[in-house]
């Protein structure tokens, strides 16, 4: 007997839950698109190159060109439809909005996505490739414009809106800081 190649998964996306009956092969960006018609992650280069089709697993950005859809089960997916919060934009697509981090909009979802896990893994303390000092004890790098870039290194602009992008998401940021610092108080 050969083994089935499709299975029935269920996929938590935006806290919704749905039920497909898959190919094992489809991606989880195709089961977005093509099954569920959740067009805001897109297609761009297919092969894990450009970040287009980055949306959030469990809160860690994945390339979902390179995720397989089944393997995702019983894992929270966010994708761009679900990052605004009750008829409000996310703080990210507010100022990707205001400060033009966009021209055709086709790499937006994916750098929005990829902008609110880089201001997690921030305040998370996680450092990167241009992180200066590491050392725990050093505390969080400041979120300056080179790690900014570096960090959404990932997502490519064919537009190259890229002054703009980092302008976004470090107002974003600021605007992060000033919440935590308002809570705390
Ligand atoms: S479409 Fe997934 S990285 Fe380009
Ligand atoms: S805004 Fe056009 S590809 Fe980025």
């Amino acid at each position: 007997m050969h083994p089935s190649t499709s299975s029935t998964v269920t996929l938590n996306i935006n806290g919704e839950k749905h039920q497909l009956s898959l190919d094992h092969r489809t991606t989880l960006l195709d089961a977005l698109r093509e099954r569920l018609d959740l067009t805001g992650t897109k297609k761009g280069c297919d092969q894990g190159q450009c970040g287009a089709c980055t949306v959030l697993v469990d809160g860690r950005r994945t390339l979902a060109c390179l995720q397989l859809a089944v393997a995702a089960e019983d894992q929270e997916i966010t994708t761009i439809e679900g990052m605004a919060r009750g008829g409000e934009l996310h703080p990210v697509q507010q100022a990707f909005l205001e400060l033009d981090g966009l021209q055709c909009g086709y790499c937006t979802p994916g750098q929005i996505c990829s902008a609110v896990a880089v201001l997690e893994e921030h305040a998370a303390g996680w450092p990167s490739a241009a992180t200066e000092d590491v050392r725990p004890e050093h505390g969080p790098p400041e979120l300056t414009d080179e790690e900014i870039r570096e960090r959404m290194s990932g997502n490519l602009c064919r537009c190259g809106a890229y002054v703009s992008i980092v302008r976004a998401v470090a107002r974003a940021a600021a605007q992060q800081d000033e919440s935590a610092k308002e809570e705390a108080a």
